[in-house]
């Protein structure tokens, strides 16, 4: 038996969209309980955490330079350098406690309803210069390196978490790849096509493949 799936109004009916991609990947509210039983297992850890992850965006220059960019809500921040409030001060210390409430309400959402997954949507398309400060394109690239790295560190808190048997750490570890699966997707719709066809790989030859092993 085959489920028909409107292709179109996935692209306008988030609450369709999000539906499909659950039951794809076979998320549902065993998975919500998951994230909300993992909240004080993660919420000691949460500052120790953003820290890595901002260390990690200020280790290159292709990242660490969103930062210096004025955001939305920063545009008459005064700036005082003698006593240390530089912009990039005052915006990182806000970016990383917005991270925080993010990762807080993720894992205490109790029931992933229409405002809930607008708000998932409002995240992914902030780094576009669809939402938020006009100036703020993120790349994907750097967006799905960092929810990468953001699932190395989750994995490696549910891995050590004392109080979680070890079924319970594969289902854990299930939720949150699902999760990082589904603002993956929340992220990936509001860009357009980022990969350059005419100027990547030109030396390499085009192998037209005659089959897809999935067809
Ligand atoms: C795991 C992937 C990411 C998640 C879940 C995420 C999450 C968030 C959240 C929740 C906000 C909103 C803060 C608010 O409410 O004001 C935000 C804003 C922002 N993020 Fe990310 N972020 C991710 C990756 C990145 C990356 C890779 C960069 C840059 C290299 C970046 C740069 C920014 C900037 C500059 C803003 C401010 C946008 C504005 O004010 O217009 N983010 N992010």
């Amino acid at each position: 038996m085959v489920e028909h799936i409107d292709k179109f109004r996935m692209q306008n009916d988030l609450r369709y969209r999000f539906d499909f991609l659950s039951k794809f990947i076979n998320f549902d509210q065993n998975d919500v309980n998951m994230l909300n039983t993992l909240a004080p297992i993660i919420f000691p850890l949460l500052p120790a955490l953003v820290e890595r992850l901002y260390k990690k965006l200020y280790s290159f220059d292709v990242t660490k330079r969103f930062f210096h960019l004025r955001n939305d809500g920063f545009e008459s921040f005064p700036v005082n350098r003698e006593v240390g409030i530089t912009l990039d001060f005052v915006q990182t210390e806000y970016r990383k406690d917005m991270f925080s409430v993010y990762l807080k309400r993720i894992l205490t959402q109790g029931q992933w309803d229409d405002s809930f997954i607008e708000y998932l949507s409002r995240v992914g398309q902030m780094h576009t210069p669809k939402g938020g400060s006009a100036a703020i394109n993120v790349d994907y690239m750097y967006m799905n390196a960092l929810f990468c790295y953001l699932e190395q560190l989750l994995m490696e808190v549910i891995w050590n978490a004392e109080s979680l048997d070890q079924r319970k750490k594969q289902e854990a570890m299930e939720a949150i790849s699902k999760f990082i699966c589904i603002q993956n997707d929340f992220l990936t719709m509001h860009y357009g096509a980022t990969w350059n066809k005419e100027t990547s790989c030109a030396n390499i030859p085009i192998v037209r493949l005659t089959k897809c092993f999935f067809r």
